[in-house]
């Protein structure tokens, strides 16, 4: 049993009503810290990207002080989003000088009892989201090669099928049909799982469950709950994923009052 969370947006440095980011980093902090009093239990954690809200040197370090000491725990595993920014996300995520890239930051993550392929579906200075041809024959490659034969998952910020949610709908990732005939050649991918939309929504894609966490910043309201399309009243909430011996994935939502 491999079992992990998943918690998404938390748009460090959002400044709702002129609070300077104080409430999305009280939010972020709260979720982490409720994850990680947890005893013991979670073999990986996820943070499906939207880590910053404009990207700046300050927003991504406010994200290492509330990450914190990551040696101790289970590993924290990320993927940008259309906030993120590819160059303070390598400067400050991977240690990397990254000023003279701009190609997608794509990671994988081997753990014991399942692969984490962590994909870049931003494109940069837009919204919406896709897989360069890179990115997908990186994908492509890193599952054909990987030796070892244990579930994997792809994780990516931007859903790519409809939610039914108009706002979210129109900056999802687009293209998608390359990523399905890709998931059709590999089998051993369990699940795809992804942030961006604001709500924990489960549907599928391929064959295969589709699960979107739910946000930490706001939640995306659905059509028939009013005209705002965010709530920012609602509390964080995060996904706890189960993978069984069976490799059947359940998902849990909690929400972090
Ligand atoms: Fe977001
Ligand atoms: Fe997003």
């Amino acid at each position: 049993m491999f079992v992990f969370a998943q918690l998404s947006d938390i748009h460090l440095g959002q400044n709702r009503a002129g609070d300077g980011g104080a409430r999305a980093g009280e939010r972020a902090r709260r979720v982490m810290r409720f994850l990680d009093r947890l005893p013991g239990c979670l073999d990986a954690v996820l943070m499906t990207g939207d880590i910053a809200d404009h990207g700046t040197d300050e927003e991504y370090k406010e994200f290492l002080a509330i990450a914190g000491d990551r040696d101790e725990g289970p590993p924290l595993l990320t993927c940008p989003g259309n906030h993120d920014v590819r160059a303070a996300y390598r400067r400050h995520l991977l240690g990397e000088d990254g000023a003279d890239r701009s190609d997608a930051v794509n990671q994988v993550h081997r753990l014991p009892g399942a692969t984490f392929l962590m994909c870049d579906s931003s494109i940069p200075g837009r919204d919406d989201g896709a897989l360069t041809a890179e990115t997908l024959a990186w994908l492509d490659r890193e599952l054909t090669d990987d030796p070892r034969d244990v579930p994997a998952f792809v994780v990516l910020h931007h859903p790519p099928v409809p939610l039914h949610l108009p706002y979210v709908d129109g900056i999802r990732l687009t293209d998608e049909r390359s990523l399905v005939a890709l998931l059709e050649r590999h089998p051993r991918v369990a699940a795809v799982l992804c942030g961006h939309a604001h709500t924990a929504a489960a549907t599928t894609f391929a064959g295969r469950p589709l699960v979107v966490s739910p946000g930490t910043v706001s939640t995306c309201t659905l059509p028939w709950e009013g005209d705002e399309p965010l709530d920012y009243d609602l509390p964080p909430a995060v996904a706890f994923h189960v993978l069984d011996d069976d490799n059947r994935l359940t998902t849990h939502f909690r929400v972090i009052p």
